[in-house]
Formats: structure tokens, sequence, C-alpha cells
């Protein structure tokens, strides 16, 4: 289906966050649509984190609007948007150090989703179904038990996204997933993220590792001083005179342009 015909998942108009005189969010005008993977590059401080925390709540927006399944969600708390289908997962690790692997993916499980006035007494079969399905599509399943702080590097960004996958978002935020991991685990997470799409989950991904982002993206954003400076197609990106300027360099075009065409054969 063509993006002309299908609903936007969550739409941004004219957003703009200022942190007194910086505007780390500049004018940004996107729709992401079901089934999407819009990758967000830039360089350091181009304002890409402070995008999606605006879009989740955790920051409010200082003007324009955010729309999730066409319904305004500006105003609203990262509680009340996670309720309506949207999680995230942060840049540095977040969780609960003291609890195990699985209790961490509970939480997510118990308060994450539906639409909830009063917090749960008691833990349903349902949630716990949930969690087993988090740690599966993570590839976590035999690793439940292991108390969160005593995990290695790599399953603790996994439990982060497990967490946020048992609230069963529409769309899910990911801020630079495979930051200090090495060749091998990048791949290990693009086989997972790979998985996620295939249950339908719309993403957004934040990522440096260029070779991961133009994989794994239907469509790309390139944010540079808080404004967009490319949206369009992963492999046209590379063609773009100042994505390749003020971003890419010439030499790492070239190495991406050589490894999304043996890619596309
Ligand atoms: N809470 C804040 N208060 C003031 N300035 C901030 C705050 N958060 C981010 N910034 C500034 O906003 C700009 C964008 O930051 P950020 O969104 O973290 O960039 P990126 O994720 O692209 O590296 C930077 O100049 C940063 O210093
Ligand atoms: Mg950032």
């Amino acid at each position: 289906m063509s993006s002309e015909t299908k609903k936007p998942l969550l739409a941004c108009r004219n957003l703009f966050k200022h942190f007194g005189a910086l505007a780390a969010v500049n004018n940004i005008d996107i729709d992401v649509y079901p089934g999407d993977v819009l990758g967000i590059g830039g360089p350091n401080g181009a304002g890409k984190t402070t995008f999606i925390d605006v879009i989740s709540g955790i920051n409010p927006a200082s003007s324009g609007t955010v729309s999730l399944d066409g319904h305004d969600i500006t105003n609203y708390g990262p509680d009340r948007i996670c309720h309506r289908g949207m999680a995230r997962t942060y840049q540095l690790n977040a969780g609960f150090d003291s609890l195990s692997v699985r209790d961490n993916v509970l939480v997510g499980a118990a308060f994450g989703s539906g639409d909830q006035g009063i917090p749960k007494f008691r833990y349903s079969k349902e949630m716990m179904a949930r969690v087993d399905y988090a740690l599966e599509l993570v590839g976590m399943q035999d690793r439940g038990h292991l108390i969160a702080r005593e995990v290695p590097v790599l399953d603790r960004k996994l439990l982060m996204l497990a967490s946020a996958i048992a609230t069963e978002p529409k769309l899910l935020l990911i801020d630079e997933p495979v930051g200090g991991l090495t060749p091998h685990e990048i791949d290990h997470v693009m086989e997972i993220l790979r998985g996620l799409m295939k249950e339908g989950i719309t993403i957004i991904l934040i990522e440096h590792v260029m070779r991961f982002l133009l994989q794994l993206s239907t469509r790309v954003l390139i944010m540079h001083h808080g404004e967009s400076i490319y949206e369009g197609a992963p492999d046209q990106l590379l063609a773009d005179q100042q994505v390749v300027e003020v971003y890419l360099g010439e030499g790492t075009a070239k190495r991406l342009r050589h490894l999304m065409d043996q890619g596309a054969k």
C-alpha cells in the first residue's frame, strides 16, 4: 500500500523545542506510517534525542503538534502516551538494577499498556504471557532470573528493549541501541529489530552507526542544528551533497555506497 492511501501513525507538525535561545528541535514536520522504520541520523547535538523526548512526552514541545493514530498527544505526559501505544528506550541504560530481568520486563507489562486508571494489584496471566513474548523477541527467555545489574552491556540494552516491547507499543522509539557494541553484537541487534518489524511494530530509530541505520530504515531523516536537512529513501541519502558535507564525509559515504550496492545484489 502506498503512503498516500495510509493514515500516518505518528504526525508531527511544525515541532519546536527551545532551550533558552537554542532551538534544539527546529520546525520538524514529519509523518511516520504503519510499518515504517524511520531512521534518524545527524551529528552530536543535532537534536535527535530531544526530538524523541518531545514525541514521547518526556519534555514538552515549545510549539507545534504531535498526534498518534489521529489523536492529539502534544500535551500528554509519558505515561499517558505509553498507554496510547508508544514506548521508547534510552541512549543510556535505564532499568531497575536490583530487580531480576523478568521483573524489569514485568513492570513494562503491568504498567505500560492499556487505559489504566488505578494500578494493578495482581499480575494477570496475560501480563505474564507478554513478559515471555518480549523476552523471547530479544532472545533472553533463558536469562529472566538474572539480576539486572549483573548482566553484560548487550543484555542490558536488550532488557530495556524487552521492557518497552512488553508495553505492547504500536510505535517504538529506540535511541542509539548499538553504541559501544562490537560489530558482531551490532549484527545481533539488527536481527532482533528485523524480528520486531515482522511483528508489525513501527519503529523510529536513532543511530550513529550508519550501516545499521541504512540497512534497517525504510526512510531516513537527517537532523542538523535541530532542523531536517534530509528526509527520504536510505539509498538516495548517500548522494545528497549536504548530508555528505555536514555529516558523513566523503570517505564514509563512499564506503556506505559500496555496502548498499552489495546489499542490493
Ligand atoms: N535539558 C536540556 N537543557 C538544555 N539544553 C539541552 C537539554 N537537552 C539537550 N540540550 C541541548 O540541545 C541540543 C540537542 O541535544 P540532543 O537532542 O541531545 O542531541 P543529539 O541526540 O542529536 O546528540 C544540544 O545542544 C544539547 O546541549
Ligand atoms: Mg542523543
